[in-house]
């Protein structure tokens, strides 16, 4: 049975089957104000315990944006350099301050939390690689293309960028406006069928 889904073919292809991991991009500038209303748009996506412990680190100065670069590894760097705008997904092992306004927990899984940094941070970790993937779909969906990074000093990183915040870097992201020209992401690699992806037990 061929299920009706909610978006066209369109919007599937653009979010999903046609979509790439662009390294180039058109020679346009991404407005900041475009970040806000894609995290304004994303951040409706579920967290455990609703925790919603992302926080986007935008790089729009040109020092943020060397300082990015630097720490990037070697072989990511030239493709750095193509994307518009670099932003970062940073975790805040501090997500339980904003219980006021996430509704988290009570005041015991506060302190529960408080006392336990090692929880925080795990918990920190799988919600924002979770918000990062509603990230890249946002950002697709607002016409942009984008090339995650995981190469990249987390420890310098943080220590140029986020020093003495509990932010620290997770994924890296080279965002830009879809090119006429050659996409630069090279031959689209294969994915598992269904058959070989999910198992019904
Ligand atoms: C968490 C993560 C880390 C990645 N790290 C790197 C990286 O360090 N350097 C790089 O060039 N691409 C990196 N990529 C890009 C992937 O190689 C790319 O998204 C994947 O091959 C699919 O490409 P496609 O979307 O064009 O099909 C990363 C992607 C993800 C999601």
């Amino acid at each position: 049975m061929t299920p009706t889904f909610t978006l066209d073919a369109a919007a599937r292809a653009a979010l999903f089957t046609e979509a790439r991991s662009n390294t180039r991009f058109a020679p346009r500038e991404v407005p900041v104000d475009v970040i806000h209303e894609v995290w304004d748009m994303i951040k409706w996506g579920p967290t455990g315990n609703n925790t919603v412990p992302m926080r986007l680190v935008v790089a729009a100065s040109p020092e943020a944006r060397a300082a990015v670069i630097a720490n990037a590894m070697e072989g990511n760097r030239a493709k750095l350099e193509q994307a518009p705008l670099l932003v970062i997904a940073a975790r805040d092992d501090r997500f339980h301050d904003t219980f006021d306004v996430t509704g988290g927990g009570s005041a015991s899984t506060y302190d529960r939390l408080e006392a336990d940094p090692e929880r925080r941070e795990r918990m920190a970790h799988t919600g924002t690689l979770l918000q990062a993937g509603y990230f890249i779909i946002g950002l697709r969906a607002a016409g942009l293309s984008v090339r995650p990074y995981g190469g990249f000093d987390k420890a310098g990183m943080d220590q140029a960028l986020l020093a003495d915040t509990s932010w620290h870097s997770e994924v890296l992201f080279g965002i830009g406006w879809p090119t006429d020209g050659d996409h630069g992401a090279g031959d689209r690699k294969g994915r598992l069928a269904a058959d070989a992806a999910v198992c019904t037990l």
